[in-house]
């Protein structure tokens, strides 16, 4: 694996690996979405190509996901296929000091929040600056709605205090289409005093399918951080 010189890139990578080697044989992997699990996915087809890790399956939280583990050899499956999972690797957007996570920058939050809440073990990689005192303090929450619904929820949320705003995609005229076929709002909120509360409150608008709010989920944050150039990998 190269090092790349870019400090955030290098902690990325080391935190992907560091969750990567938290993979036992035998096990049931959710695998994550995102810039860093992209290392971790990477890791783990080198750990099964040298046969120092054997029979994993990976359940993909998205088509990036899906599309890495088939480039490195990680053997895939599905939910319908097993009934269990034992441990989900997964980035995340934003983490407070109590482990809650605002996700899907990536606009896989749906997926994700299925497959991670499902693991018995569910291990957090971020890079040092994802770390806040608040939910919200930097990024906006994502919610997923399925596009005959935009303007009701839009509404709604506008209702709730928040300020909604169609996720546009790069490269491509027009909204971010999720995997599911859905649209993105990404919500800012003047602040998040309880984000228990506001998970449950934006997921029962009807046409939200699901929003980035992840609460007592998470067991393990690993941290990467790059402390006198050298990359270090810390548990929250
Ligand atoms: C995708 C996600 C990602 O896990 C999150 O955006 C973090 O991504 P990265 O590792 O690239 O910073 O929630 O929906």
């Amino acid at each position: 694996m190269s090092i790349p010189a870019d400090p955030v890139k290098l902690m990325k990578q080391e935190v992907g690996k560091a969750a990567a080697n938290l993979v036992k044989s035998g096990s049931i992997v959710g695998l994550g979405t995102g810039s860093t699990t992209a290392y971790t996915i990477q890791y783990l087809g080198e750990r099964l190509k040298s046969g120092e890790l054997k029979d994993i399956v990976g359940i993909p939280t998205s088509f990036q996901s899906e599309v890495l583990a088939k480039e490195y050899g990680v053997p895939l499956t599905t939910l319908d296929a097993v009934d269990h999972i034992d441990i989900a690797i997964d980035g995340a957007d934003e983490v407070d000091p109590h482990k809650n996570l605002i996700k899907g920058g990536g606009a896989a939050h749906t997926r994700e929040k299925v497959v991670d809440y499902l693991a018995k073990q569910f291990i957090v990689v971020v890079d040092g600056g994802k770390l806040v005192e608040r939910l919200g303090s930097s990024f906006a929450v994502p919610v997923e709605v399925i596009p005959m619904a935009i303007t009701p929820v839009t509404n709604a949320i506008k209702a709730l205090g928040g300020k909604p705003e169609l996720r546009m995609g790069v490269k491509k005229a027009g909204p971010v289409i999720t995997d599911q076929g859905n649209m993105v709002l990404d919500v800012t909120f003047d602040s998040i005093d309880d984000p228990v509360n506001l998970e449950k409150t934006l997921n029962n608008i009807p046409g939200v399918l699901e929003n980035g709010i992840f609460v007592n989920c998470a067991d393990i944050v690993l941290v990467g951080e790059v402390i006198d150039g050298k990359p270090v990998v810390r548990q929250l």
